[in-house]
């Protein structure tokens, strides 16, 4: 059997602390470094009191303009002063080091801010030193931008330089101007990056749009397809996806590898899990986030098509990576909480904490967190002003953590940078804590239960429904242990029929919203569900 303290990465539960909304220490309304401190026991503290996280992702906390929030950054290798300092993230990371939480940093090396001290630089003049950091390219032969290339945040994607008569790139705001990884200064001074963290101590890397460092080297243009906004009307062949990847994904890997047992996490723009399968594995990333599976719809159906369709295409040494929620997509209780965000939230966590491979939790998901409401006056983030009110940006599944029914709701003693969400009296850690029933406590249970059996952890994933119309089914299967997972999606009582006959062994619950702990099943071929029942089992 593989070691597992190599697998670690595999095997454990993540969690993504979006900083700035997660507790606030100083009262100025933004979440902060010593705030995570505090609040690490929620996180872990060795017993199931405690949700049971292996490791926390920390989103941007680099000095920033905070244009896009911090995914702007101007140097990365200090800390934003909002979320505190150098000597915090080191008391941070050794605190949680100690309840045994690794914590990955959220490396942003696509593009910089415009304020950053390399792109000052560059812009001075064309021939200064870094000119070449960037893309600058002159006009079109026919004037205007170079090629019809577009933001992801709309409009197009180059900005005239008025000083120096060139256009450069930027694939998100013009405040974010794209590096140039064709150059192998701006390669060698990201990877110093990436050492001065990982000397710090650091477990591994969120890697931001880590398939967009390379464009076309010949800039053509995009050709079209059908779509609604700009970015969309595009099939991206030239500005993402370029060969030139891999040979720095294995660089990448290489320097982790060095540190040992440190690990890198991809974000794919547009992924799917065949454009994963090209990226990760042996002498590639660890892992990258299946998209796909967060953009189904709430039916069985459609998430074991997902599963499957990630399993088939895992590459050698590749290993599923599962998340619904995260700060840039709809929180997914909104997507598929509908009338009944408590059960669905719980079918959801059973899921997601079940599946075989890597889950990455979203703050908040624990305490079924919905998105909040934000006005019109009060929205931050640059694509929602943009396309208000047709897309209202991501701010709504942004909003503040409540760890209390107290006016800033635990959260700040100060006005929250953006407002809580409306029904965080009910929705918050403390009314929760103590309610065997909450979504904190079943999400508890599951983590710690997962910790418990080998099956769940690192087990084969084998379906035990053809079509599943009402529910999943499935066995994880490992060397010392076989467990079932039975989730019925829906608010009717289900009877799955399975295509195996599971009579042979007897089925001893281990965790279930209906069923007591150790209760005892008989199977044949039908497993019956309550409404929204999760059933957990192992075989003796
Ligand atoms: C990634 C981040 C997103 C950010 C963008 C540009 O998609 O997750 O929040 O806006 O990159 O850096």
């Amino acid at each position: 059997m593989e070691d597992s303290s190599s697998n670690w990465w595999r095997e454990g539960v993540f969690y993504q602390i979006y900083p700035r909304s997660f507790a606030d220490s100083n009262g100025d309304g933004n979440g902060d470094l010593q705030g995570i401190l505090a609040h690490l026991d929620h996180l872990n503290d060795g017993t199931p009191n405690s949700l049971g996280v292996d490791a926390i992702w920390l989103s941007p906390i680099y000095p920033s303009p905070m244009h896009d929030l911090g995914y702007d950054v101007a140097d990365y290798c200090d800390i934003h002063p909002m979320f505190g300092s150098l000597a915090d993230f080191d008391a941070l990371l050794q605190a949680a080091h100690q309840r045994g939480i690794r914590l990955l940093m959220d490396l942003v090396f696509n593009h910089t801010s415009d304020q950053h001290p390399w792109f000052q630089e560059s812009r001075l003049s064309r021939h200064s030193p870094k000119r070449d950091w960037y893309i600058w390219r002159d006009p079109s032969p026919r004037g205007g931008a170079p090629n019809n290339w577009q933001s992801v945040f709309g409009g197009r994607a180059w900005e005239w330089d008025e000083t120096n008569q060139q256009y450069y790139y930027h694939m998100f705001l013009p405040q974010q101007p794209d590096l140039n990884w064709r150059n192998p200064q701006v390669r060698q001074a990201l990877f110093d990056v990436m050492r001065f963290w990982l000397e710090r101590g650091v477990d591994g890397f969120r890697l931001d749009v880590v398939n967009a460092y390379f464009k076309d080297a010949l800039f053509r243009d995009n050709p079209p397809r059908l779509g609604l906004r700009g970015y969309d009307r595009q099939k991206h062949l030239y500005d993402k996806d370029q060969p030139e990847l891999l040979e720095v994904y294995a660089q990448m890997r290489q320097l982790l590898d060095s540190y040992g047992e440190r690990m890198c996490v991809g974000e794919m723009l547009n992924g799917n899990p065949e454009m994963n399968a090209r990226y990760c594995g042996d002498r590639k990333l660890n892992l990258a986030f299946d998209f796909n599976f967060t953009r189904q719809p709430w039916h069985p159906a459609a998430f074991q098509r997902a599963i499957l369709r990630n399993e088939a295409s895992l590459p050698p040494g590749g290993w599923p990576c599962y998340t619904l929620s995260n700060h840039d997509i709809s929180r997914h209780l909104s997507r598929y909480g509908g009338r009944y965000p408590k059960e669905r939230a719980k079918v959801a966590a059973a899921m997601l904490l079940t599946l075989r491979g890597t889950p990455f939790l979203y703050q908040g998901e624990e305490i079924g967190m919905r998105d909040g409401k934000i006005p019109y006056s009060m929205i931050q983030d640059p694509p929602g002003k943009r396309y208000y009110p047709f897309y209202k940006g991501r701010d709504p599944v942004r909003t503040p953590i409540a760890w209390d029914a107290s006016p800033g709701g635990g959260f700040t003693t100060g006005k929250p940078w953006l407002p809580l969400n409306q029904d965080y009296r009910q929705v918050n850690v403390a009314a929760q804590r103590d309610d065997p029933d909450s979504v904190f406590s079943f999400y508890r249970k599951l983590i710690w239960l997962r910790k418990d059996c080998p099956a769940l952890r690192r087990g084969a994933f084998e379906p035990l429904i053809q079509r599943p119309r009402d529910g999943l089914a499935y066995l994880r299967r490992s060397q010392e242990q076989t467990v079932l997972v039975a989730l019925n999606f829906f608010a009717l009582p289900a009877t799955l029929r399975l295509e195996v006959d599971l009579s042979a062994q007897k089925w001893r619950t281990i965790l279930g919203t209906h069923r007591a702990r150790d209760e005892a099943v008989a199977l044949e071929q039908t497993i019956w569900l309550a409404p929204h029942e999760v059933w957990i089992a192992e075989a003796n």
